[in-house]
């Protein structure tokens, strides 16, 4: 239920309240809302929340924002939850996992348990540690490993374990282990994936140990044989022990399908796995693996998930990987790929996504866009985010629906991209007369043209929920009108939210006759026009980057399939920078595939020149001049800058006025969405 405000007009309540929930009876999806058995527990679908980490919990505790995040993913649908990562052995002390080795821990973890058990949900807690492999720049001394080889990406070179260092961590894991049952929790999730830890000692390229956990697979499985074993003794055979593999982590010499399936048939064969999940990539150059994104196909791993299923018959495996889809996770279920579908982004995006999709409603989910955002913000030490839910972590999070406004405004929004258009939304749902005007004749404003780039397709997702919710909610769309301030004082609004976006600023230095020419377009004016043009273009296309996100390089792969050659030109001494590391590796993966050019350190100046198809560009430091030949095409991509005569014009026509979004200060499409939610409830 919505909170209201006090004064009410039951009528206009209902309509309220009808607006949301009215969604046409739809396909229940059979596969995806059968019951399982995983180990001596019964779950009620199988929906099941992936581990992620939140960095909700604050001094290694517990905390309410942390166990409301859970809980609501449990009440939104899930019928299996894996924690985050926590402290279960006494060397781990990380701040942002809560520890639960220290006895003190046990309230909150209690708390943690009931919140999520009580809505029909089994919660696991997951136990590994990330070895030299931390997500993080820099090295890192505390890092423990297998052997005394350096992290990938890093180039950490850990602590080597003891056998005594070994045996303690096994006998504190299941210490552990029993502390979690004792305070509620169904089972844990042992993670050897993702190039931690357990994956160290797995992979032949990272455990080079001569002791008895190293050598062969079978002294390379001993580890986590070991716990298993452990953890069972101490907690019974109604504990759910989970193990997450790595079904090909992309490192030559190290644990590609066949490897993974000899591993997980070893593993299986203790019989104390109730259910097996498999993920791809490592901590290295293959860590783009880890959160596949839409540059590649939807639910990539599915394929190789049941390949790996004839090596351990009978034990119920998760599907994993860019399944956001209900449809499509019905499908893997229907097909026999797999038993159970683990979802880690969608959930994040929509934590009622089982609950929608059981009634039909999967046209009300807000989709994960896979832009890793979430990803970006916890291995920055922020708390879990999402470019398309603006409300991660908050009470009210499940199935979300405005409250209303006693009093009825009327608002104008000028500017239908992802800002105004959210903002417009929320408050015509919160009962106010809202008209949006947007200049071109399809919302989204610019996400939109990121839309059409490789990659970008499910950016879609954002301004479709929007409008929908937005129509169910009265929203008067004015498209294809550029409102002017008397069109809007005409409506005599009580409040006008300008929402009009930014524009690439001309590149700081660039020869200005460049621009007088009318020559050299920013990127966004160019990809628009090259969106009709199919024929590919002979010569070179340069893109001057001083943006370094993800639309840039996904325009640069678009340039590609028109010219001949594509040269990145930046100032900075390398690309992507202000992109998640993920997403960053995938983009230097696939320039590679392409021969997409990087110059680094370059610049475009007063200096530079461009005639008869010979761009000059400078070295940043060196000063030495360097021609690129045969230009066709010179685009650039800068920091945005809003029109503020333009914004400010609108600022007399309501007693209320707010700016949103980029016409506020340019930023990332989370900051868009996040500003506009903000304001549509605001007022
Ligand atoms: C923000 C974020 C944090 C994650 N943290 C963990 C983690 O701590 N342990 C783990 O095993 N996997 C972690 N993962 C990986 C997920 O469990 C899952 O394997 C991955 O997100 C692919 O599933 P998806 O495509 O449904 O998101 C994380 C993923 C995200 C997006």
């Amino acid at each position: 239920m919505s909170r209201r405000d006090p004064a009410r007009d039951p009528a206009r309540d209902a309509a309220h309240d009808a607006a949301r929930d009215a969604a046409p009876a739809g396909v229940r999806y059979p596969h995806l809302f059968a019951p399982l058995a995983v180990g001596a527990h019964r779950l009620r679908n199988r929906i099941a929340h992936a581990s992620m980490t939140t960095r909700m919990s604050v001094n290694r505790r517990v905390t309410e924002p942390l166990i409301q995040y859970y809980a609501n993913r449990a009440r939104g649908g899930a019928g299996l939850i894996v924690t985050e990562p926590v402290s279960a052995a006494r060397f781990q002390q990380a701040p942002q996992k809560v520890r639960v080795w220290d006895p003190e821990s046990e309230a909150g973890l209690a708390r943690w348990a009931q919140a999520v058990e009580r809505e029909d949900c089994r919660l696991l807690a997951q136990i590994q540690d990330p070895g030299r492999g931390r997500h993080e720049r820099g090295r890192n001394p505390e890092a423990v490993g297998a052997s005394a080889l350096p992290d990938d990406l890093s180039w950490t070179v850990p602590h080597v374990l003891s056998i005594g260092d070994i045996e303690r961590m096994i006998v504190d894991f299941a210490d552990s282990s029993r502390r979690l049952q004792r305070c509620g929790f169904s089972g844990v999730e042992l993670s050897a994936a993702h190039g931690h830890l357990f994956h160290q000692f797995l992979s032949p390229w990272m455990n080079i140990r001569e002791d008895r956990y190293g050598g062969d697979v079978e002294g390379r499985c001993r580890l986590l044989c070991e716990l298993l074993d452990a953890i069972r003794s101490a907690c019974g055979s109604e504990f759910m022990l989970g193990l997450k593999l790595p079904g090909d982590d992309g490192i030559e010499g190290s644990i590609a399908a066949a490897q993974a399936a000899a591993i997980a048939r070893l593993l299986n064969a203790t019989g104390q796995v109730d259910y097996l999940c498999f993920a791809q990539g490592s901590h290295a150059a293959s860590l783009d693996r880890h959160l596949p994104d839409l540059h590649g196909p939807r639910a990539p791993y599915v394929a190789l998930t049941q390949t790996l299923k004839d090596a351990v018959p009978g034990v119920p495996l998760m599907a994993l990987g860019l399944i956001t889809d209900p449809a499509e996770a019905d499908g893997i279920l229907a097909r026999g790929a797999a038993d159970l579908i683990g979802l880690g982004r969608a959930l994040v995006t929509d934590p009622a996504w089982g609950m929608k999709a059981s009634r039909g409603r999967e046209a009300d989910i807000r989709y994960c866009v896979s832009c890793n955002s979430c990803w970006a913000a916890i291995t920055e030490h922020r708390a879990l985010a999402c470019d398309n839910n603006p409300r991660v972590g908050l009470a009210d999070e499940v199935d979300w629906w405005p409250a209303l406004r006693a009093q009825r405004k009327r608002v104008v929004i000028v500017g239908t991209g992802i800002a105004g258009m959210e903002a417009a939304w929320i408050a015509a749902a919160r009962g106010h007369e809202v008209i949006a005007f947007g200049e071109g004749i399809e919302l989204g404003g610019k996400t939109r043209l990121l839309t059409a780039l490789p990659g970008g397709e499910g950016l879609s997702s954002i301004y479709d929920y929007q409008a929908l919710a937005g129509k169910k909610a009265g929203l008067r769309l004015e498209l294809g009108v550029r409102a002017a301030p008397a069109d809007v004082r005409a409506l005599a609004p009580d409040v006008v939210i300008v929402a009009c976006g930014a524009a690439m600023a001309w590149p700081h230095g660039f020869p200005i006759a460049w621009r007088e020419d009318g020559l050299v377009p920013d990127l966004r004016a160019c990809m628009a026009q090259l969106r009709k043009v199919t024929q590919r273009q002979s010569g070179t296309a340069v893109l001057f980057d001083m943006d370094a996100t993800e639309g840039t390089y996904a325009s640069a792969e678009y340039l590609r399939r028109l010219f001949d050659r594509v040269v990145i030109v930046t100032p900075r001494d390398r690309i992507a920078e202000d992109v998640p590391l993920v997403n960053r590796l995938g983009i230097l993966r696939r320039f590679a595939k392409l021969k997409i050019d990087v110059m680094t350190l370059a610049s475009i100046d007063a200096d530079s020149s461009l005639e008869d198809g010979v761009l000059r560009v400078r070295h940043v430091y060196g000063g030495a001049l360097e021609d690129i030949v045969n230009v066709v095409l010179l685009t650039y991509a800068t920091p945005r800058a809003p029109d503020l005569a333009a914004i400010e014009a609108f600022a007399s026509c309501a007693p209320e006025f707010h700016v949103i979004g980029d016409a506020y200060a340019p930023g990332s499409t989370m900051a868009a969405t996040a500003h506009g939610h903000r304001i549509g409830n605001l007022i």
